[in-house]
């Protein structure tokens, strides 16, 4: 399968719930130029990181077990088994390479709203966990930020060996580093002991409303 033609078919497991200066400084020119001088193949994007590195907790990184990476996610992280890896999570569906880098170059271009992270074995280059937490930037409490943790994610050989807490410890630190006043999350009954581990307590409760769902 070409590089450009290649997709990852989503699984179907039921749907589990779910810048600061800083970022605003490291993320690359809103209007960049497209690097026009490759082939048909979208341009690899100019910077790596989905948001700036230095938005890592160091405690979190020193806290995996040798050759585990906590890091921003990567356009190259579609050849690392990201995708994949989401449909541990919900039903991902075919997703090509061009549409990935797209989807990445808007959230890099909007880090100061949504921080995807993962963590890679580089033992064997592989994804093995990730979350995301989107920045809500409010009127309310004086123009308060609220960071939404969604799409937590350990790869089902790699459980129970705290990376899932470690994702949720890095996510909330990028929350509390951009400002957010609170972190809040959506999760599962059978999940509610993970995210208590994790420091966070029961509030209130969730509604949904489907769209374009048979
Ligand atoms: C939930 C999930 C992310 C946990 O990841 P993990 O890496 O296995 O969890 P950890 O090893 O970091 O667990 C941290 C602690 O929470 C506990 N824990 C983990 N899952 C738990 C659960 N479902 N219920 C209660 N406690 C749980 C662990 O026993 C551990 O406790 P300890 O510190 O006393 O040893 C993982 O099981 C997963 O990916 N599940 C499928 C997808 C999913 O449901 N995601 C959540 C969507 S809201």
């Amino acid at each position: 399968m070409g590089a450009a033609s290649s997709k990852i078919l989503g699984g179907s497991k039921s749907k589990s719930r779910s810048t600061s200066q800083l970022a605003i400084e490291a993320a690359p020119p809103a209007d960049a130029a497209p690097d026009t001088t490759t082939a048909a193949a979208p341009a690899a994007p100019a910077v790596a990181a989905c948001f700036p590195p230095s938005l890592i907790d160091p405690d979190v990184q020193a806290a995996l077990p040798d050759g585990y990476v906590i890091r921003p996610l990567e356009a190259a992280d579609f050849d690392k088994g990201y995708l994949q890896l989401l449909a541990e999570l919900t039903e991902v569906g075919s997703i090509e390479r061009d549409a990935f880098n797209e989807r990445f170059a808007y959230f890099q271009k909007h880090n100061d709203t949504y921080c995807p992270l993962v963590i890679e074995d580089t033992n064997v280059g592989k994804v093995v966990g990730a979350g995301t937490v989107v920045i809500e930037h409010k009127f309310l409490h004086e123009l308060g930020k609220v960071g939404h943790i969604e799409d937590i994610v350990v790869d089902a050989n790699q459980r129970g060996k705290k990376l899932g807490l470690r994702v949720i410890a890095a996510l909330v630190f990028i929350s509390k580093s951009l400002g957010s006043y609170k972190t809040i999350l959506n999760c599962s009954e059978g999940n509610i002991g993970f995210y208590e581990k994790c420091g966070f307590t029961k509030k209130e409760v969730e509604m949904v409303m489907y769209h374009n769902k048979s």
